[in-house]
Order: C-alpha cells, then sequence, then structure tokens
C-alpha cells in the first residue's frame, strides 16, 4: 500500500503529515507493508527541507520531519501510489485537473479524522505558532483515522 501526502509548497503540511503517518505504520508494525511519501503542487520549493518552524513544533511533539520537498509529478504519482491525500481543496482541485480519471484515488485528509470537523488542513505558512500546532492536531486525528482504513485493506 502506497500513500501520497500533497499540500501546496510540500514544506508544512505534507511533510507532517509523512512524518506523522510513518510514525504510526511503524508502531503498528506495517513498515514493510506501507509505503509513505509527500509532495507540492507549486514546486517553489523543491529541494527544501520542512519549514524550520514546522519542524520545531513537530519535534516538540515526538515526531521528526526529514522529507525534501518535490513537486507532484503527473507522470508517475498517479500510477504508483494507491491514495492521494491532499490537505484543502486547492489541492484537491489542482491534483485532480492534472489526472481526472485517477479521481477514485484522491482524498481530502480531513474525511479520515475521527475528533475533529474541520474541512481542510489549514495552510499555516503566514501564520503563528497555533497555526503549526492545529496542522499537528489535525493530522495525528486523520492519521489514526487512515491507518484503521489501511489495515482494513491489507
Ligand atoms: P504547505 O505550506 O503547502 O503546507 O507546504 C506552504 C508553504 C509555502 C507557501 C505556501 C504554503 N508559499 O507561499 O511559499
Amino acid at each position: 500500500m502506497k500513500i501520497l501526502f500533497v499540500c501546496l509548497g510540500n514544506i508544512c503540511r505534507s511533510p507532517t503529515a509523512e512524518g506523522i503517518f510513518q510514525s504510526l505504520v511503524n508502531k503498528a508494525g506495517l513498515k514493510d507493508k506501507v509505503v509513505v511519501d509527500s509532495a507540492g503542487t507549486s514546486g517553489c520549493h523543491v529541494g527544501e527541507r520542512a519549514d524550520s518552524r514546522m519542524r520545531d513544533h513537530a519535534m516538540a511533539r515526538g515526531y521528526a520531519l526529514t522529507s525534501i520537498s518535490r513537486k507532484f509529478d503527473e507522470h508517475r504519482d498517479f500510477e504508483l501510489f494507491d491514495k492521494i491525500v491532499v490537505m484543502d481543496a486547492v489541492n484537491y482541485r489542482d491534483v485532480l485537473e492534472l489526472g481526472p480519471k485517477y479521481k477514485d484515488k484522491i482524498f481530502m485528509m480531513t474525511d479520515f479524522c475521527q475528533s475533529h470537523s474541520e474541512e481542510k488542513v489549514p495552510d499555516p505558512y503566514y501564520g503563528g505558532a497555533a497555526g503549526f500546532e492545529k496542522v499537528i492536531d489535525i493530522v495525528l486525528d486523520a492519521s489514526e483515522g487512515l491507518l484503521e482504513v489501511i489495515q482494513k485493506e491489507l
């Protein structure tokens, strides 16, 4: 099972989703069965580590974010991944536009939440500390839900 998390820059939200979900996968003993990656629709930050504010907030909660930003590749990622999980409605539109025939593989991260009612993982880039904490809260909730879904499909 291969999961790709997608946001705009691949330096805040999707690296957090990748790091947290990978950690849950490892804890569940599924490291050999689940591949986790992340990408951005914009390509503006390609080659960069995750935003240092995002890394600091994640590390304070016990999650090391190690990904390097890359651009979503419609020629490869739609075929390679089983689920493409996006952070907001703009990501959803952008990814769907690149591959309308892959609609069944594209999911909103918040659809997997069990306790949060938000309809997106809000972009924290231009905000303060609370925004980065919120990303982690929502991503943790959604990651737990996604893991349950995947465990049934393995
Ligand atoms: P991300 O956040 O999509 O969660 O990685 C952003 C990163 C960079 C920018 C916007 C959002 N930016 O405008 O450069």
